[in-house]
């Protein structure tokens, strides 16, 4: 099973709640789920692979470290996982960014696929999917489909906020994908919604109802 890990840092925390407050407007919305995003990606990047690299300092010469390994790729699921992009990159500067849009069939619930762009290397970067909710996990399911499918295999999924239900619908169909949140709330509610959670994250990022 993968590895599922609240990121819980005090600043990640006091964020949230400014998010979370219905008060907070699009302008705040937008700039402290960037803020969020950023320190996430901090914590998730721990694991990236170093190698040692010889330089000159302006002293003598000398062996460091420098990143290794796979590089990075950013997919967000559109519209809501478009708010998180620009604070990972803020640390990832050269990170590739792929798009998965997918539709609900108003009948049916379920998700199709309507828009996939991605990087042409994906097989060997390590992809962050990105979606600010982890609610039923019928979309986090179906974006991650949509790269196995292309061929991707190293994938972490990166949420502020998921539901218990989301958490285990995401870990059954992909289990070797690693979930990171900044918060597990506590469930979801007779129409879908995260509660607590912080209402409809597209909608409030975008100023749309
Ligand atoms: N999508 C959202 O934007 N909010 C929720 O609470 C659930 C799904």
């Amino acid at each position: 099973m993968g590895k599922f890990q609240v990121i819980d840092h005090p600043l990640i925390q006091h964020k949230l709640t400014i998010i979370r407050d219905k008060n907070s407007g699009t302008k705040v919305f937008r700039e402290v789920v960037d803020e969020i995003a950023m320190l996430m990606a901090y914590e998730i990047s721990r694991d990236l692979p170093v190698e040692e690299v010889e330089i000159e300092t302006p002293m003598m010469k000398s062996v460091q470290k420098q990143l290794a390994g796979k590089k990075v790729a950013i997919i967000p699921i559109l519209r809501a996982g478009l708010g998180m992009v620009d604070g990972i990159l803020q640390l990832i500067p050269a990170a590739k960014v792929g798009h998965v849009g997918l539709y609900r069939d108003e009948e049916t619930l379920e998700p199709h696929e309507y828009f996939v762009k991605l990087p042409d290397d994906i097989t060997s970067r390590q992809l962050l999917v990105v979606d600010p909710m982890l609610a039923t996990g019928g979309s986090a399911v179906m974006a991650i489909d949509a790269l196995k499918k292309r061929g991707a295999s190293n994938i972490k999924f990166v949420c502020l906020v998921a539901a218990p239900e989301g958490v285990k619908v995401l870990q059954e169909a992909h289990p070797d994908v690693d979930i990171y949140t900044a918060a597990l709330d506590d469930r979801l509610n007779e129409n879908g919604y995260i509660v607590p959670g912080l209402g409809d994250a597209g909608d409030r990022l975008f100023g749309t109802k």
